[in-house]
């Protein structure tokens, strides 16, 4: 049998296997759309050069336009002899417009084709993803003014530490996902040149114009060495990086969500949308999307392995094992996007429980390190003193069964002689919270000043 695609040099097709490793037009198929906006881009340059005539340029493009039409429809027939959506779109503009159709490959290779394509698709991926984070550092915000003041215990070891508040808890969020909005600013950035006109990996003799389709691809400018450009997949493993990282920040949230609606915590419900029932035991709601988005995490994390794997051994230019690089991302795009979606709706929704809350920040002799400081300050002890005397005084109500405050005043006096009735002002969570007014420290006027800095830059 002849070969559809190299008849020129090759005698017979593919072995059915060959064929069915070699293909990915299953997945590349999404690259239809920049497949063509490269290829009008390009055929347009080629004739503002004179390198085809503009009859030829015009049927190019008519035909890419009907190509565009019938895959948005679903009237488009894909082919895996074909291999991949380059060679699929090229061999059905040969149907439609004839001869016209093999001049749109001059001073073209599908190396510089599949990498202008991709880097097209990651970088309007990159702008959902900066979209879809201002979205959830908007609804963490609203959240975290409204509850700027209502007291939550803050846990290292996840054991009680010292009183926060909820919303300063929230705005530690919003940090982390306005640098996961900043990474993908960076890669943005560094991926907005053009790979298009690098060919196989050498250039090309073809007096073509670079900066013009970089141009006309909406690129800041074109890359600067032909080999790196159709080598290069540092885009795709920025990509992959930034949503790792991002991952990883809605993984630890979504892990605390899934602790704090616990009965046993009882800090939060979440609403119905976004938690679902049991099919034995009625009294349960869980707390399912938290928990895939944790493990959403671990695909995208996946990914990221993945690509740095498959990269890792090749050597420079192109090779084959390249073409990995596809699903990996798309996969990851896909986890990211409905992670920061799921997110938004159950951060949005969330019931703060502030009674539980605010029971749990008392208990746990949370306001320890407040007695301590008072005896620095009220008695001159110095620090390491103090922890001392306040680490006596918190065996004694644990002995007991009491807080802090519920200890008399005779009996604090019997562990340091200097303790006053003053003492009970510092040990309320309230007067804990809002004595920590240091920059970004939890105190409600602190936190509220954090807020309105954010809302200048959302
Ligand atoms: N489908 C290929 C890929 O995704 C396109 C590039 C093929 N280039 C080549 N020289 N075989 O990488």
């Amino acid at each position: 049998s002849s070969n559809q695609m190299w008849g020129g040099r090759f005698a017979s097709g593919p072995d059915a296997i060959m064929e069915e490793i070699n293909a990915s037009i299953g997945f590349d198929k999404k690259l239809f759309d920049q497949d063509i906006r490269g290829s009008i881009a390009h055929a347009t340059m080629l004739a503002e050069k004179g390198i085809i005539s503009s009859d030829d340029r015009e049927k190019i493009v008519t035909g890419l336009e009907t190509i565009r039409i019938e895959i948005e429809s679903g009237n488009f027939e894909f082919s895996r002899q074909l291999e991949d959506i380059h060679m699929n779109i090229e061999a059905r503009l040969a149907n439609l417009i004839g001869p016209a159709a093999g001049r749109l490959h001059t001073a073209r290779s599908r190396n510089d084709q599949v990498a202008v394509d991709f880097r097209l698709w990651v970088k309007e991926e990159l702008i959902k993803t900066e979209r879809a984070l201002t979205g959830l550092i908007e609804a963490f915000l609203d959240r975290a003014e409204e509850h700027a003041a209502t007291v939550m215990p803050g846990f290292t070891h996840l054991q009680t530490a010292q009183p926060v508040t909820f919303g300063h808890h929230c705005m530690a969020y919003v940090e982390m996902f306005g640098r996961d909005r900043n990474r993908v600013r960076h890669a943005i950035e560094h991926l907005d040149e053009s790979p298009l006109g690098a060919a196989a990996l050498a250039g090309t003799g073809y007096p073509i114009d670079r900066h013009q389709t970089a141009r006309a691809l909406g690129f800041r400018e074109p890359t600067r060495n032909s080999i790196d450009s159709v080598s290069d997949r540092d885009f795709a493993l920025e990509f992959l990086s930034t949503a790792s990282i991002c991952a990883t920040h809605l993984s630890r949230l979504a892990e605390e969500i899934v602790i704090w609606s616990t009965p046993q915590f009882g800090f939060i419900r979440l609403s119905d949308a976004f938690s679902t029932g049991s099919s034995i035991m009625p009294q349960k709601k869980n707390p399912d999307a938290a928990e895939l988005v944790r493990a959403k995490t671990g695909r995208i994390n996946g990914s990221l392995i993945a690509l740095l794997t498959v990269m890792k051994g090749l050597p420079l230019a192109y090779s084959k094992d390249m073409q990995e690089d596809k699903e990996q991302v798309f996969d990851a795009a896909e986890s990211l996007e409905l992670a920061i979606a799921a997110m938004t709706g159950m951060v949005r929704d969330l019931t703060v429980r502030t009674d539980r809350m605010k029971d749990a920040a008392g208990s746990g002799y949370s306001t320890a390190t407040d007695l301590a400081d008072w005896l620095v300050r009220e008695a001159g002890l110095p620090f390491r003193d103090a922890h001392h005397v306040t680490g006596r005084v918190v065996a004694l109500a644990e002995s007991k069964g009491c807080e802090l405050a519920e200890l008399p005043l005779d009996e604090l006096k019997a562990i340091h002689a200097d303790i006053t009735n003053a003492v009970y002002g510092v040990l309320t969570v309230e007067a804990s919270v809002a004595s920590r007014k240091s920059f970004g420290g939890t105190a409600p006027a602190e936190v509220k000043k954090q807020i309105a800095w954010w809302r200048g830059r959302n």
